[in-house]
């Protein structure tokens, strides 16, 4: 076995034995509003759910060099977010998003993809995804880096409540089951690797 005390490793060794750790991660899609009405997205893998009493998930936002990426500045001032099951048919598209954009440059734009109201919220989804969750903003909490010392956090943790469901007919059956293989979902490994479902089994579980 290799042993690794974190503390004596860099943040970006740390960094590659999470990410090559944790793995297959599912993606967020995320879209949000800025305070100019710019529709932003940007793809997330540290994400996942927290609750579903009430329904709730989480979305980790790394900053850069201390600065809010655009995806946490805009959830945090209008506490609103669409989050969009990432899968097969639109990853190429998600891919564009993750690149540098400017604030006033829309991302959903740039990457051909199509903008659709919300029901219950002001931030429009995309309507390539097959599954959209509209989420209120239940907490942000800034986490990490050397705060403690009267540095900036390394992250801001969005956790938000999701107020609507937006579910594509083909995925879903009159006993309220999503099926795996007609989402097909993609995952994030390390690096620039994704993994789609692969070979699935049932185990039953003990009583
Ligand atoms: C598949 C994928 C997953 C990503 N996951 C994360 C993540 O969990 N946290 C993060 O801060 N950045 C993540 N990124 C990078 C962001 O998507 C990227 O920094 C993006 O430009 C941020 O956009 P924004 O500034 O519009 O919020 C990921 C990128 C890709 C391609």
């Amino acid at each position: 076995m290799v042993m690794i005390d974190p503390s004596a490793i860099s943040a970006r060794d740390n960094y590659k034995l999470l990410i090559g750790s944790i793995i297959p991660r599912p993606i967020a899609f995320v879209t949000t509003l800025s305070a100019d009405g710019v529709l932003n997205a940007a793809p997330f893998s540290f994400f996942n759910i927290v609750s579903s009493n009430p329904p709730m998930v989480s979305v980790s936002v790394q900053r850069r060099d201390g600065v809010r990426k655009d995806t946490a500045r805009n959830a945090i001032g209008n506490g609103q977010f669409v989050v969009h099951i990432a899968d097969e048919s639109y990853v190429e598209q998600l891919n564009v998003t993750a690149g540098s954009f400017a604030p006033t440059e829309s991302e959903v734009a740039a990457a051909g993809l199509t903008p659709v109201a919300s029901e219950r919220i002001a931030v429009p989804g995309i309507a390539e995804a097959r599954i959209r969750l509209e989420c209120e903003l239940e907490h942000a909490l800034e986490l990490g880096g050397d705060a403690a010392a009267g540095g900036d956090p390394a992250c801001d943790l969005l956790i938000g409540r999701v107020v609507y469901y937006h579910i594509d007919d083909a995925l879903y059956d009159e006993h309220g089951h999503i099926d795996p293989n007609a989402l097909q979902p993609v995952s994030r490994l390390a690096g620039h690797d994704y993994a789609k479902l692969g070979e699935l089994f049932t185990l039953e579980r003990p009583l």
